[in-house]
């Protein structure tokens, strides 16, 4: 069984067209699905559907076999702590009033996850996962730059040890030379912690680079859907060569 299934996903914002249009996809666990596609095409929309934020028009989203889109929300709770979201804008994400020990701890809190003499080696050990100091906690966010604010992004993601991670274009603010960084720690925490990422972008060299499977998104519907490697070396539209033939943003090694 996938850990994540998308069966005939539609939505439409109100009275307007579609803007997903029948899409399907799974993802089993530890893989990485590439979602990849213009501005506009309906990545977020689907990432929101995926974490039972919106509903859609028709389909449904399941998670290790049960409803996200008809959870109750008893059901939605114990959902949230095995879905996990990492947004695109490192800056929007992170309240400024909060230390970063606390923005981490919080859902240890809210989850009430783990004993309260635990919260603080809980969230050192978290952030030094993603590459931070420990000096790290009695901070501010305006302190960090963009890369390192992702990076406690990710740490506040990781805190309910997560099954699925959504990425919703979580370089594309970043800097290249950050962007690879933050790309390279993803890849490393996946393979540490066995990780399932919905990986979303509209770079086709980025989602290459991680990804298992990859899925083309164009106006709301999948024109292309496969293994990473019968997507790249014999892709079958247009668009999906136009997309592969972009050159890399970002220099991975
Ligand atoms: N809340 C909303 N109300 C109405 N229309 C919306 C809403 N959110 C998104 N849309 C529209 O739905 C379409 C898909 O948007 P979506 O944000 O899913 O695309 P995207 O692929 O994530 O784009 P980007 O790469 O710019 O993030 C767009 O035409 C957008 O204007
Ligand atoms: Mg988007």
């Amino acid at each position: 069984m996938p850990l994540l299934e998308a069966r005939n996903l539609s939505k439409s914002y109100g009275a307007d067209a579609l803007v997903v249009d029948d899409v399907s996809f799974s993802i089993a666990k530890g893989a990485t699905l590439g979602l990849v596609g213009e501005s506009g095409s309906g990545k977020s929309t689907i990432a929101r559907m995926v974490l039972g934020l919106i509903e859609p028009t028709s389909g449904e989203v399941t998670f290790d076999g049960e409803s996200i889109t008809k959870a109750s929300t008893r059901a939605m709770r114990a959902l949230r702590r095995r879905v996990q979201v990492v947004f695109q804008d490192p800056f929007a994400a992170l309240n400024p009033r909060m230390k970063i020990a606390d923005i981490v701890a919080e859902p240890l809190r809210i989850h009430r996850a783990c004993p309260r003499s635990e919260i603080r080696p809980r969230t050192a050990e978290l952030l030094r996962s993603v590459g931070l100091d420990e000096s790290a906690l009695q901070r501010f966010p305006h302190e960090f730059s963009g890369g390192q604010r992702q990076r406690i992004n990710i740490a506040r993601a990781l805190a309910l040890r997560p099954e699925l991670l959504v990425l919703d274009e979580p370089v594309s603010a970043l800097d290249v030379s950050v962007g690879a960084q933050i790309v390279n720690l993803l890849r490393d925490l996946q393979r540490e912690h066995q990780l399932t990422y919905l990986f979303i972008s509209h770079s086709m060299p980025l989602v290459r680079y991680l990804s298992t499977d990859i899925a083309v998104l164009y106006r709301g519907r999948l024109v292309e859907y496969g293994t990473a490697a019968e997507i790249c070396e014999s892709p079958r539209e247009t668009y999906t060569r136009t997309l592969l033939a972009a050159t890399p943003e970002i220099v991975l090694t």
